[in-house]
This record gives structure tokens, C-alpha cells and sequence, in this order.
């Protein structure tokens, strides 16, 4: 590995403020000191994460996870430790020595793993491609297609669009050429076709390239479109995609994220497109916060990449039928399955978003996209609409209900009047008996949730709703375990306390393993640096569970002054206590052994013993 002096790591990290730096990734609200969003790291619907600008660390109250500057950028971007510093130094603009980049460079994943092999082959076979769909003969017809579509050459260069021509050799001669030849690597990449004896072909041939890249920009995969018409009887699939490989995994790709990122996060929303397409017109059109999944339906491994940057989609689906269906379940599952909050771009006319830009221009589509949406409501009203006669007053009824159905389900009152005037107008109905009859449906909903929550309640601990109350809930926390991360804490953040401790000379016992390491590691730590702070411990600690518990640890509110003979009570606590605890803890267990046995007289001496031990502890 290769090393960055460590007082250049000091110093980037000192002139960093970690709120600026994953504030670039997460959307961050402030509340009291500290700042939260939801965490990045596991699937969760309540902000959790947190991050303190005083002491630059963060710390998910659900999952666990924490650490600094450093370690979130590793765990964010998957990037070693040398990479983290030059990543922070360049996102917190800082200007530094240039042999520290030098040396970020130096340690990329290495490309000796497969996946490492996989990527640079893509690299490859995505430049390779694209030079034939710009440079060569054989790519000129598919060229003159996307420009014949609208398509400009800026986009072309920008999605790194490419051609594989027919032939099914283009791809393996050329990486046979540039010594990308192992079998192995071939097969795994998805890029060939397997052949009865043993030889590779192209898979794609003869299809305009889409490179689908990761959320580092690095191309993953391919999507290839057929564009020649059809001629005869002989079909193919107008996209075909690359298979699933260790790079690709179809649920969890969003197309173009990794150039959208930055305008989602500043656009506050981002728009959901069928296809590719759409994605690279909109983008033309200025519209840059676009993506689309692999031609299925929106997963909840999508939503989760996009809940780093917002909470808000716009579903921006085809306006044909299909898309509108399309829209309806995608509504449904957001709004069933995440927090996140939807709005609705319904084009007319069948249109599909390409075709309105192409049709109609680009500052008609911005136009559309921001005056023309829908609430999801009004979007409901009008997708329920075209399944009843109107004419017919039965039928009109019927829609009528059903559309109070789904204001049942909307939480402002405002809006909810908004609608129920609109029908009050539209259908010559008084405000009052639809409002009565909304009400009969708002309270039936609230029965449903609660019996659905009882009936949760029964399979499951409840989920707690706030990071607050997912303290409250944790169990309690003995004294001793108080007074241990405690006083790692006093120890972590003030130099002197360490010869406190050495000069009470007393041999301190962690009842926690984790905080047992902790304590032997910041001995070595100590010992062995001239400025020791808590954050560059977190660097010197060796994987990210032990970075975790010593933000864990460093996050605790103390008070800024260690008070007169508090870390003398924290040791007391500590020393003197722990046999009685560890004593407790095993008749604890013991009574419940012997509840389960159902042995009377045992269950009564435990308890017994179990009274004079809790008697014993608060006496110290
Ligand atoms: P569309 O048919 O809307 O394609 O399918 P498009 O991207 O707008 O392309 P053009 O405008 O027809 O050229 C939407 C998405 O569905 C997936 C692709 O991801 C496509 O972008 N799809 C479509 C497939 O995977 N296979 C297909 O055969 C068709
Ligand atoms: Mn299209």
C-alpha cells in the first residue's frame, strides 16, 4: 500500500468540514447540532444517519455504522484509505501536493481481481465500439440513424455511444490483440457467446451500443439496439442487454445516475424515464437529473442508490397506455414500499418523451415537465377516469367512490378540498355529501392501518419511526457499559487522561470485547503519535467495525471539561463493579433456565441471590 505522510492526512482532514463533504452525497437537514439524513448503508425509512460538524464524525443510530471523513468516502465510493484522502482533498477543493493523488492512482482496485479484469475489458470494448460507430464505414449507417433521430454529436461523445458491427469477430480480434485473451475472463464478461466447441462470438452484432456505467461512470455493461428495419419474418428484440455478470446486476443499476447525481441533488427530484432514449433527449433539452432502469420496473435496490441524493421522482413514463399502466404500478410501489414522494408527467398523444422533444421542442418539454405534471392525485383521478362510462350514472358513481378512495389516502386537508370542489363541480355534486362520504372512508383506512399494525405488532418488534425513538427502544444500558464508553471517550478526546489513568494503577478490564480492543489499540495509537486525536485514531484503526464503535464511542455528550475525579468514579465503576455484574448476568440466566424447568425452589434462592446483588451494586 502506498503511504501519504500523515501530516498531510491531518492537514486535509483538518481543512475539511465532513457536513460540506457528504452533504455532496446525502441531502442533509439540520436538527439542533446535528445534521441527518437516511442512512446510505442499510435499507433505512427514517433518518438514522447522522453527522456532528463539531466533532466531523458520523454516526447511524440503526445500523451502527460511523466513522470520519475518510472512512464514509471508503464505504461510500468503495475506495481504499489513500484514495479516501485524495478523494476528500478534491471534493473539499483543497490544493495538495500532487504525489498524493499520484498515490491515490497508484492504489486502484486491483487489477488482478476479476472484477478489476471485467472492467478494464469493458473500457476496452466500450472505446473500441464507440470508435467504430464514429470513425469506420462499418458504423456510418448506425451513425446517420442517430443523427437522423435527433440525436447530436455531443451526446454521442457523452454517453460514449458505440456500434458493434456484424461480423461477431469485431470484439475478440480486438482483444486478443491488446492480450485480453484468457478464457476465463471472456466467458465471465457476457461479452461473447459461448460456441458448442468451445469459441467465443460477439454477442452483439450489428446493434447501436449503450454503455451502462455504475455510479463511479465505469461502463458495466451494454444495452443494443437493433435499428435496421425488419425485413422479413426474422425478428430480433428491438434492445438486447448484457447479461448479469459479478459487474451487473440489473435490479440495482441506474442508467445514467452517475452523470445525473450532481443535478438530482440540486434539482431536489429526479425524473424517471422509460427508456434510454428519453434519458439522452431530456438531457439535451437541459433536463440532466433523468435516469431509467434496464427496461423493467422500478426496485427497491434502484430507490435505494437514488434516496442517497433525493426522495422525490417524477415519473416521466410514455404516454400510450402501456406507459400509463406503467406509471400506475410504479406509483403504487413507491408510495407503498418507500418514503419517497411522486409526481407525474403524463405526455399526450401517445407521446413518449423523446417524440414530444423531437415533436415539439426542447422548451416545450422543459415547459410540460415543470406546469404540465400531476400530483399523484391528480393523476389517480384522470387513470381511473377512462375505465368508466361517464354517461352512464351507475358507472359515474362508481368512479366518483373510487376516486374519494384514493383522497382518503391523501394527508392534506388542502388538497383534499381542491379535489372534492373539482368533483363537486364537475359531477353537480354538493361539497358536503362527498365530503361526508370521504370521511366514512378516511376512518375505514385508519382501521385498516391499525389492525395491519396489531397484526405486525404480533410477527414482529415494532419498527421505530424516529433515530429518537430508536434510542429509546435500545435496551437499557447498564452502568457499567456507561461508564466504560465513557471513559474510552475521555480517553479518545483529552490527552491527560491517559496518565490518569497509569498513575491510579489500576489493570482495567473491558466487559465488552470490542471496547477491550479499543482500549489496547489506543495504548499502541497513544504511544506512538505526538498530536493523537480521536479522528486520526479512526484512521489508525484497522476495519470498519472498530471505526464504527469508536465514532460510537467519540459521539457521546459529555460535557467539554473533565470533571474533578470523574474518570477515578468511571474506573471504580469499572473495576470494582464488573464481578458483580458478570455474577448478575449468570443468575440472571440462570433463573430464566430454571423458569423454563419450571423448578420452584431454584427460581425462589436465585432471585434471592439476585435481590442481594442488585443491593451490593447500588451501594458502590
Ligand atoms: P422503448 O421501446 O420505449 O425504447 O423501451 P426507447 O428507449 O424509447 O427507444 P426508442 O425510442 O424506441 O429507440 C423502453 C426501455 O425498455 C427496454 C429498454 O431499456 C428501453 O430503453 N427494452 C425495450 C428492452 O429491454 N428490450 C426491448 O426489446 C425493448
Ligand atoms: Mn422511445
Amino acid at each position: 500500500m502506498s503511504r501519504i505522510p500523515e501530516e498531510t492526512i491531518n492537514t486535509i482532514r483538518e481543512q475539511t468540514d465532513i457536513v460540506q463533504i457528504i452533504s455532496q452525497y446525502l441531502q442533509l437537514r439540520k436538527s439542533g447540532q446535528n445534521y441527518f439524513a437516511s442512512c446510505p448503508f442499510h435499507d433505512d425509512k427514517t433518518p438514522s444517519f447522522s453527522v456532528s460538524e463539531k466533532k466531523q464524525i458520523y454516526h447511524c443510530f440503526s445500523c451502527g455504522r460511523g466513522g470520519n471523513v475518510f472512512s464514509f468516502l471508503q464505504e461510500m465510493e468503495g475506495l481504499t484509505f489513500v484514495e479516501s484522502v485524495g478523494k476528500t482533498a478534491e471534493l473539499a477543493d483543497l490544493s495538495v501536493d500532487e504525489s498524493v493523488f499520484e498515490a491515490a492512482r497508484q492504489s486502484k482496485p486491483s487489477a488482478d481481481t476479476l472484477q478489476g479484469k471485467l472492467l478494464n475489458m469493458y473500457d476496452k470494448a466500450q472505446h473500441f465500439y464507440h470508435h467504430i460507430l464514429v470513425n469506420t464505414k462499418a458504423g456510418e449507417e448506425a451513425y446517420r440513424y442517430l443523427i437522423d433521430r435527433g440525436m447530436s454529436k455531443e451526446s454521442i461523445e457523452t454517453f460514449k455511444i458505440g456500434f458493434s458491427p456484424p461480423q461477431r469477430q469485431a470484439l475478440k480480434l480486438y482483444l486478443e490483440n491488446e492480450k485480453l485473451d484468457d478464457p476465463d475472463v471472456l466467458k465471465q464478461s457476457g461479452l461473447f457467446s459461448d460456441r458448442d466447441d468451445n469459441t467465443f462470438v460477439d454477442r452483439f452484432s450489428n446493434r447501436i451500443l449503450f454503455p451502462i456505467t455504475n455510479a463511479k461512470g465505469q461502463t458495466v455493461a451494454f444495452s443494443g439496439r437493433a435499428f435496421q428495419q425488419e425485413t422479413d419474418n426474422h425478428r430480433t428484440a428491438k434492445y438486447m442487454n448484457s447479461p448479469e455478470t459479478v459487474l451487473f446486476n440489473k435490479r440495482k443499476i441506474v442508467f445514467n445516475y452517475d452523470k445525473a447525481r450532481a443535478s438530482v441533488r440540486r434539482e431536489g427530484e429526479v425524473i424517471l424515464f422509460e427508456g434510454f432514449m428519453d434519458v439522452i433527449s431530456a438531457w439535451e433539452a437541459g433536463v440532466k437529473n433523468g435516469i431509467a432502469t434496464m427496461g423493467t420496473s422500478l426496485t427497491e435496490e434502484q430507490i435505494h442508490v437514488l434516496d442517497k441524493v433525493t426522495d422525490h421522482v417524477v415519473i416521466a413514463y410514455d404516454g400510450d397506455n402501456a406507459g400509463l399502466e406503467a406509471t400506475k404500478r410504479a406509483a403504487d410501489f413507491i408510495l407503498k414500499e418507500t418514503h419517497f414522494t411522486v409526481d407525474i408527467a403524463t405526455f399526450p398523444e401517445n407521446l413518449d418523451p423523446d417524440d414530444f422533444i423531437q415533436s415539439r421542442g426542447k422548451e416545450a418539454f422543459t415547459d410540460f415537465l415543470t406546469h404540465g405534471r400531476d400530483t399523484l392525485t391528480s393523476f389517480l383521478i384522470k387513470y381511473h377516469r377512462k375505465d368508466f362510462n361517464l354517461k352512464n350514472e351507475s358507472e359515474r358513481l362508481k368512479y366518483i367512490e373510487i376516486v374519494l378512495q384514493e383522497l382518503a389516502r391523501v394527508s392534506s386537508a388542502v388538497e383534499r378540498e381542491l379535489y372534492i370542489n373539482q368533483l363537486s363541480e364537475e359531477f353537480d355534486l354538493s361539497t358536503d355529501a362527498l365530503k361526508e362520504q370521504l370521511h366514512t372512508f378516511i376512518v375505514q383506512k385508519q382501521n385498516e392501518r391499525r389492525q395491519e399494525k396489531r397484526k405486525e405488532a404480533h410477527h414482529a418488534p415494532e419498527e421505530p419511526t424516529q433515530s429518537i425513538v430508536i434510542q429509546h427502544n435500545q435496551p437499557k444500558e447498564t452502568a457499567l457499559s456507561r461508564a466504560e464508553k465513557a471513559l474510552l471517550h475521555r480517553l479518545f478526546t483529552h490527552d491527560d487522561v491517559w496518565s490518569t489513568i497509569e498513575s491510579l494503577g489500576k489493570e482495567v478490564v473491558f466487559s465488552d470485547q470490542d471496547r477491550q480492543l479499543l482500549y489496547i489499540l489506543y495504548d499502541e495509537y497513544y504511544h506512538s503519535h505526538d498530536y493523537p486525536s480521536v479522528q486520526s485514531f479512526i484512521d489508525f484503526l484497522p476495519d470498519d467495525r472498530l471505526k464504527s464503535k469508536a465514532s460510537e464511542i467519540a459521539w457521546i455528550s459529555l460535557g467539554d471539561e473533565v470533571a474533578n475525579g470523574e474518570i477515578e468514579d468511571y474506573l471504580s465503576v469499572i473495576v470494582d463493579r464488573q464481578p458483580i455484574e458478570n455474577r448478575l448476568n449468570e443468575k440472571k440466566a440462570a433463573l430464566k433456565e430454571a423458569e423454563r424447568s419450571g423448578d420452584k425452589a431454584k427460581q425462589q434462592s436465585l432471585s434471592f441471590e439476585i435481590i442481594n446483588l442488585i443491593k451490593q451494586m447500588q451501594s458502590k
